[in-house]
């Protein structure tokens, strides 16, 4: 059995959100998600972590070319969100709320299936510097 490690891929993305609840008043909207709420949409720099948990390929001596990790998180995740409305162009936010929280999930999702079965994924999304959320919890 060799050592398991963690090899963490980081990227970056630019996009606009608006937080709210179509069912709720503008003044419950305002009172939960604050600013986030506001109708004409706001943008966050996006700092995304991607780590992934394995054994030490014998050969390589990689757990995860990064590089690999790179492509694919640039071609399943930020060429799909970077500089989106993510309410508006995006398929997977017309009906799910885009907090840091939904967002990490949807982008876990679409990594999943490409990452080797055997090994352990991880998403951390940095909204702001101070605001950050990592899935699976
Ligand atoms: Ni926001």
């Amino acid at each position: 059995m060799n050592k398991k490690v963690a090899v963490i891929r980081r990227e970056h993305f630019n996009a606009a959100h608006r937080l709210y609840n179509e069912n709720w008043s503008d003044e419950q909207n305002m009172a939960t998600f604050g600013k986030c709420s506001l109708p004409h949409y706001h943008g966050h720099n996006y700092e995304l972590e991607i780590k992934v948990i394995g054994e030490i390929d014998p050969v390589t001596g990689f757990v995860m070319d990064l590089k690999e990790l790179s492509d694919l998180v640039n071609d399943k995740v930020i060429e799909r969100f970077d500089h989106k409305n993510l309410n508006v162009d995006t398929e997977e936010f017309k009906q799910l709320n885009p907090t840091a929280e939904n967002i990490a999930v949807v982008i876990y999702d679409l990594l999943r299936p490409h990452i080797k079965p055997s090994f352990e994924l991880f998403v951390r999304l940095f909204e702001t510097p101070r605001n950050f959320v990592e899935y699976p919890a």
